[in-house]
């Protein structure tokens, strides 16, 4: 038996660079790993099969990501139909929350299951099951914390993970399609294209918190003014800075480790979590272990 964290992104900016043929849009956005996470649990069962359950019934389908990610597996790495395997999900990120939790799961699913049968599989073979199951998903299939990511957001190129700060983050409670804010950009920006700027440019793995930015935040906004409320509140509580995460509508707040009294940031998101109804998280960067 294998346990796996599967953990949450954020998004330090994304910019939305335009259309493709294929219907998706192609993206420049930095994404970071960070410790808040869901359990997946692996263990062989000798009854040849596949067995999923999840601590939350509404994603106990048959249509969950994970095992979606696991039939690809077994097949590509001609192991289906050898063994039985049991799967069980503990959810701990908020689903349709911009956090890539969904897609988190299957990605670290395709590699526990890559290392649970010895590596039969190459990693650029794991990133290539992971962009058939969603765009953030090779992401999750690759074992950094932090990547510049482009095309549809599968191409990915790793970077320094930002551990100097502690990310804040507070979920308003609503569920935001990725789809529907996507399909709303499309037909709110026209054909204008996104600056890119700070070091995004000068130096492509460097950051600063100038650097964020986030193109799909103002539709996201519109439909759920919430959003906006919790980014300026995020800010006048001393963040560095504040910005939605993906297509939202969670938002977080960094503020440098070395800057902030640890005890009094415990503190304050105590007090925000008893306004946000427990959607309130206090986290570091994503470290593997
Ligand atoms: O790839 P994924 O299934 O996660 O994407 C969900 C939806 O978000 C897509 O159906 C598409 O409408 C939109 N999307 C997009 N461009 C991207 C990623 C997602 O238009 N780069």
């Amino acid at each position: 038996m294998i346990s796996l964290r599967a953990p949450a992104k954020v998004n330090l900016y994304l910019h939305v660079l335009g259309d493709r043929s294929d219907g998706y849009h192609e993206v420049f956005t930095r994404m970071q790993k960070i410790d808040l996470c869901d359990v997946i649990t692996l263990e062989q069962t000798g009854e040849p099969g596949m067995r999923f359950d999840c601590d939350d019934p509404a994603l106990s389908g048959d249509d969950n990501l994970v095992l979606r990610a696991a039939r690809l597996f077994f097949s590509a790495a001609n192991l289906t139909g050898r063994q039985g395997l049991a799967i069980r999900l503990e959810k701990k990120i908020p689903v349709a929350a911009g956090l890539g939790g969904g897609s988190s799961d299957a990605g670290t699913l395709l590699q526990g299951l890559n290392r649970l049968h010895n590596h039969p599989l190459s990693v650029a073979e794991l990133v290539r099951l992971a962009a058939q199951i969603g765009s953030d998903v090779p992401f999750f299939a690759v074992s950094g914390a932090a990547a510049l990511a482009t095309g549809r957001g599968e191409c990915l190129a790793e970077v320094a993970s930002l551990d100097a700060y502690w990310y804040l983050l507070i979920n308003p409670g609503v569920a935001v399609s990725t789809k529907w804010v996507f399909d709303n950009y499309a037909l709110t920006s026209g054909k204008k294209k996104s600056k890119l700027f700070g070091s995004q440019k000068k130096d492509r793995t460097t950051f600063s918190p100038e650097d964020m930015h986030n193109d799909l935040e103002s539709i996201t906004m519109k439909r759920y003014p919430e959003v906006a409320e919790i980014k300026d509140s995020l800010l006048r509580a001393g963040a560095e800075a504040a910005l939605m995460s993906g297509s939202g509508p969670t938002v977080y707040g960094l503020f440098l480790r070395k800057k902030t009294d640890s005890t009094a940031l415990y503190k304050l998101a105590e007090q925000l979590s008893a306004v946000y109804d427990g959607r309130v998280w206090l986290t570091r960067a994503y470290t593997g272990v």
